[in-house]
Parts: C-alpha cells; sequence; structure tokens
C-alpha cells in the first residue's frame, strides 16, 4: 500500500478502473466491507482518510473524534488496498474555509441534516473535492449512512458529476448493533441500551412486511423505543429513498426507516429499507 498526504503525489495509472472509500478514519467492519467492496468492482482501490471539520457543527464533536491512523493503515494494508490518501487539513483546504461550496438543498432540512446544521453541506462539499482529487471511476458509501447516500447521489445526478455510485450494507456485530465509529463511546451498559435502535427498525419493518402501513409500521417501532428510555431518540421515521423527504401516511413501495439516538453522549443513527404495501 502506498500512503501518500499530498494529492500532488496522486498519480492515476492509465489503465483500470479505480474505486475509492472516503472515511475519517476509525475503521471498523463496517469500513472494511467497503473495502472489500470496492476491491470486487474495481482494479485499484484507493481509500481516502480524513476528518473532515467542515461537516461538524459542533466542535467539541470534531475534536472528540476518534483518530486512530496506525491502526487503520495497518487494516488497509492487510485489505490490500493499492493507495492511502491521508492528508492535512491544508492538503484539502489550502485556503483555509473555502468560500464556495456545494449545497445539499432540501435534503439539509430534514432528519440528520435538521439534527446537524451544515453537515450535508459539509459532506458534499468535501466529497467532490475528493473526487476531482482522487479521480475514481466509482465511489463506495455505506448504506448506515442513508441520507449521505441520497445526498452524494442526487449531487451526482444534479452536477453531472462523472462517477458512479455505488453503495454497500450496513455491517452489524451479531446482536443487531450497526458497527459505528463512535460505539467506541459506549460503556456495556450503554452498549445494551443502544440495541434498542436496531430492534425498533427490525420491528418496523417486520409490522411493514406484514402490511402495516407507514403510522402503524413506525408504532410498532416506537413502543420498541420507549421501552429504553435512557435511548433519548432524535427522530425515528420513513423516508423517502430518492429524496430523503419524510414519506406522508398513505405512501406505498420502497422507504428507509431512519433513527437517531443518543445513549449516554453517544449519538448513533442506524437505519435499514423497507417496503409499504399497504395504503392506510
Ligand atoms: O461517511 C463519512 O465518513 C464521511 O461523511 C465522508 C463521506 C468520508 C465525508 O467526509
Amino acid at each position: 500500500m502506498r500512503t501518500v498526504t499530498r494529492a500532488s503525489e496522486l498519480s492515476r495509472a492509465p489503465q483500470g478502473t479505480r474505486a475509492v472509500v472516503m472515511t475519517m478514519g476509525a475503521l471498523h467492519g463496517g469500513h472494511l466491507a467497503l473495502v472489500r467492496h470496492a476491491r470486487a468492482i474495481a482494479d485499484e482501490v484507493l481509500v481516502t482518510l480524513f476528518v473532515n471539520p467542515l461537516q461538524f457543527d459542533d466542535p467539541a464533536d470534531l475534536e472528540g473524534y476518534p483518530r486512530t491512523l496506525d491502526a487503520d493503515s495497518a487494516l488497509l494494508e492487510a485489505e490490500g488496498v493499492d493507495i492511502l490518501y491521508a492528508p492535512d487539513v491544508d492538503d484539502v483546504y489550502p485556503g483555509g474555509t473555502p468560500i464556495v461550496t456545494v449545497s445539499a438543498g432540501a435534503i439539509s432540512d430534514v432528519f440528520e441534516g435538521a439534527s446537524r446544521p451544515g453537515h450535508f453541506d459539509g459532506v458534499l462539499t468535501v466529497v467532490l473535492k475528493l473526487m476531482h482529487l482522487t479521480r475514481p471511476d466509482v465511489a463506495v458509501f455505506g448504506e448506515k449512512d442513508a441520507q449521505q447516500v441520497i445526498a452524494v447521489r442526487t449531487m451526482v445526478r444534479d452536477l453531472n458529476v462523472p462517477v458512479e455510485i455505488a453503495v454497500a450494507p450496513t455491517v452489524r456485530d451479531d446482536d443487531g448493533l450497526a458497527r459505528s465509529s463512535r460505539n467506541v463511546f459506549l460503556s456495556p451498559g450503554e452498549r445494551a441500551d443502544a440495541l434498542v435502535l436496531s430492534r425498533a427498525l427490525f420491528a418496523a419493518d417486520a409490522a411493514a412486511r406484514w402490511g402495516a402501513a407507514v403510522p402503524e409500521a413506525l408504532r410498532a417501532g416506537a413502543e420498541v423505543l420507549a421501552s429504553v428510555p435512557s435511548a433519548r431518540v432524535e427522530y425515528f421515521a420513513a423516508l423517502d429513498p430518492l429524496s430523503a423527504q419524510p414519506v406522508r401516511g398513505d405512501y406505498r413501495g420502497e422507504v428507509v426507516i431512519a433513527v437517531a439516538a443518543r445513549v449516554g453522549k453517544t449519538r448513533l443513527i442506524d437505519n435499514v429499507s423497507s417496503h409499504i404495501a399497504r395504503e392506510r
């Protein structure tokens, strides 16, 4: 694996396809699944590791974000990654905070966007910059960040970015907890409480698949969430998988059921794709 810290060192082979996996480090099984997905679909795999200040609305969250470069690098080496681009802030934002940025539009008004002002604009700005810097044919993102996937797909479509978007499924521990870099902050008791997120999503999905309409499916999940009051729910909702907007009660078709909650000091998100067959 070649590790570079400057984009100017990122040459591209004239032949073969390149897949990029963009990360903020603190790598876990979910990221490695993205890398394996990339490995399966491209000749060359490039991983970026950059904690993007632009997407943090809370300075304490940015400051406290886990940074484990040596361990991350060893994991990527073992996965047969070809290039690791791990820049400093100055290499990505040489002029300081950019004047021109990408706007996620209405996607910022809802759910993760509403909870974290400026988050998706920051994500899209760095994703577009990293696409320009790394020149991939395909970029692989995780289903766990469903709204981020919708935002990236929308940007690529609306701005004619010539990069294919691939999505790899969420990786879960055996008990259902979605892998996240933030899980390291959970005490054993909090980790047990955090299981309520996936249990609620699975309950809503099961209800939908048994024929429940949107309100009933969400009610089934909400009952599970209510059983663990220490998980402080920010939202639990059904989203349109194309626009990320909340669906109406009489919606039928594919949905993303998504949850965000704080367990102790740790904010967690999770989602499942589901299908609503019955109109209210
Ligand atoms: O999903 C993430 O880790 C980040 O939002 C990304 C895509 C690497 C952009 O900073």
